[in-house]
């Protein structure tokens, strides 16, 4: 069944877990996601970004998510997008039936120029004004994704700040979170810790001073009764970047955010989780490792369903791992 991003993270509040929101783009994703859940009984959160929707089309976005809730009408799951740029944008998620929509007032409409505080409010308050009468919920962003290493963004299509950031736009201010979700009543913010989107997150394993899990504590005693989102959240698996390099791929050295790293901000009131760039990462070792081992194969089926399984474990571990087991 369907339910609201709201609904899900006051349970998750209340009990203790957060939940892994994975981007789907096509079947695959979809079914790997829905599989994982019903295997371990947990609720979902799947996202579809912008990239998303002009990959697939909106239509087929729309019946793919309504497909799982046919093929699994006892898991509740959210329907939710995934860096919207404007209130426009969200109102036409609402209208393809999504339950929750993010309003990424961190940049400007181009989805690349920082934004000053007063027109991210002003965007926010737009989306949460047109999402609460429809029982959509509304996920808030403050403060930029990007590395404190380099300041720059990560690189998703369409989403992240183009030119340096500074320290400051780095990690979000707690006092300044408090006020935003004081103006704008967000059901959930995003919070800038010094993640990033895509593969290319650390150039060694993080500590302290490039991922700020204290600046998470810091956030949630300010407002500890907000949930809190946690962008770039992808682990970057050594085994399977092995995989992708033994099988023709070149990915360099790189680090993702540990998954021991994630399960301290869950306790300290991280309740949704983006990961999108891990199953990636599964999926395309695994294509390139069965196409490399199964030379004369020419069904796709047969390295989709490898791709399939790869992000399936994926996702039963990152379940797992947040506390979402027996949830649903
Ligand atoms: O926010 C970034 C997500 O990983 C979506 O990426 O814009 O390439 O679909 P995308
Ligand atoms: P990753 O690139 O770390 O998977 O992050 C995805 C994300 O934050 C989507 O909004
Ligand atoms: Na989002
Ligand atoms: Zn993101």
């Amino acid at each position: 069944a369907l339910v609201s991003l709201r609904q899900l993270l006051d349970h998750a509040a209340e009990n203790g877990y957060g939940i892994p929101a994975f981007n789907v783009n096509n079947l695959e994703q979809m079914r790997a996601i829905m599989q994982a859940a019903e295997k371990v009984n947990s609720p979902v959160i799947v996202q579809a970004s912008a990239g998303a929707r002009k990959y697939a089309g909106a239509p087929f976005l729309r019946h793919l998510m309504q497909a799982a809730t046919e093929e699994w009408p006892d898991i509740p799951v959210v329907v939710h997008q995934d860096h919207g740029t404007s209130p426009a944008v969200c109102q036409r998620s609402i209208q393809l039936g999504f339950t929750s929509v993010m309003m990424d007032g961190s940049l400007r409409e181009d989805g690349k120029t920082p934004a000053d505080y007063d027109y991210n409010v002003r965007v926010t308050q737009q989306a949460v004004a047109m999402a609460h009468a429809c029982g959509v919920s509304v996920e808030g962003e403050l403060g930029c994704l990007g590395s404190l290493e380099t300041g720059e963004a990560g690189e998703e299509d369409g989403v992240g700040a183009e030119g340096k950031l500074s320290h400051d736009q780095l990690l979000t201010d707690p006092e300044e979170a408090a006020e935003f979700v004081q103006a704008t009543q967000v059901d959930a913010l995003a919070i800038a810790c010094g993640t990033s989107h895509g593969a290319y997150k650390f150039t060694r394993p993080p500590t302290g001073d490039i991922l700020a899990i204290d600046r998470i504590k810091e956030i949630n005693r300010r407002i500890p009764n907000t949930h809190l989102v946690m962008h770039g959240s992808s682990s970057v698996p050594q085994d399977w970047l092995a995989v992708i390099n033994e099988f023709g791929g070149e990915i360099p050295e790189t680090y993702g955010v540990p998954v021991e790293q994630i399960q301290e901000g869950i306790k300290n009131g991280v309740r949704k989780v983006n990961i999108d760039t891990d199953l990636r990462l599964a999926s395309t070792g695994a294509i390139r490792r069965h196409l490399a081992e199964n030379p004369s194969n020419f069904d796709p089926r047969k390295f989709l369903a490898a791709a399939t399984d790869a992000m399936q474990e994926i996702c039963e571990a990152r379940f797992l791992a947040f506390g979402c087991e027996g949830q649903a």
